[in-house]
């Protein structure tokens, strides 16, 4: 199962909800989860150090070249139960190996939670194809966003639906989840709240060593 995690607009919730559900699958399978970070945000969010080595930038630039166990390789320990793929550096380039590394990770036997990051429309889709097939690819392709008008109308400009969606969700926006779910034309999966004990997590680096239990019943029920 891979499940990718994307948004519209930066500071929705996206890298969070991604790192949270892969500690909250992880825990839940025997072999663990594997989380892949293609924003670049994952290490810092989880109080972890920038991994040193390569990542999915160098696996792709690698071509066939890449030994066959160079995936597993690049794996770090990130968290209880949750293996990471980090970005690497550089430029996330070559769209058809991508779908290569969609495919292979869609077999793997964890569950795969993917941050995709965020999506600007309008921009040039050369750029964004590798972390499109991610989007394309996936089992799960969840969007992440807050009920903001201007989240969603970036979301609609999108030249793709999610399946469902992450709302985060604020008590004083006067949209609600039915006219989210209405506008983008897919089922709200989790409604995750706006609680400070999110964020302090965050910043503390131990939100998936210690998970916020307002999130960790909502987003196993997403996946
Ligand atoms: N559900 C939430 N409740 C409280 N704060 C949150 C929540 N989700 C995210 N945040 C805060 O917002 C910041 C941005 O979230 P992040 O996941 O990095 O957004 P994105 O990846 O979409 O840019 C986080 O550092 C955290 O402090
Ligand atoms: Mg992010």
């Amino acid at each position: 199962m891979l499940v990718s995690c994307w948004s519209s607009k930066g500071g929705s919730g996206t890298t969070v909800v991604a790192g949270a559900l892969a500690a909250v699958l992880g825990r839940r399978h025997e072999e663990g989860s594997l989380l892949v970070d293609l924003a670049g945000d994952v290490p810092v969010s989880l109080g972890m150090p920038e991994p040193p080595g390569p990542g999915v930038v160098e696996w792709l630039a690698a071509g066939s070249d890449a030994p066959a166990d160079a995936l597993g390789r690049i794996e770090v320990p990130a968290a209880p139960g949750v293996s990471l793929l980090p970005r690497g550096r550089g430029m996330l380039v070559d769209p058809e190996r991508a779908e290569l590394l969609v495919s292979i990770l869609a077999l793997d036997p964890r569950p795969v939670i993917v941050d995709v990051g965020t999506f600007v429309p309008h921009d040039d889709p050369e750029i964004d194809s590798v972390r499109r097939a991610f989007v394309l690819g996936a089992t799960h392709s969840f969007l992440v966003t807050r009920a903001c008008f201007l989240s969603l109308r970036r979301a609609i400009n999108l030249p793709f639906r999610p399946s469902g969606i992450v709302l985060v969700n604020e008590s004083y926006r006067s949209l609600g989840g039915r006219e989210v779910a209405d506008v983008l034309g897919a089922p709200i999966v989790a409604t995750v709240p706006v609680d400070g004990a999110i964020a302090r997590a965050v910043d503390a680096g131990v939100l998936a060593s210690r998970i916020p239990r307002s999130l960790t019943d909502v987003l196993l029920d997403a996946a």
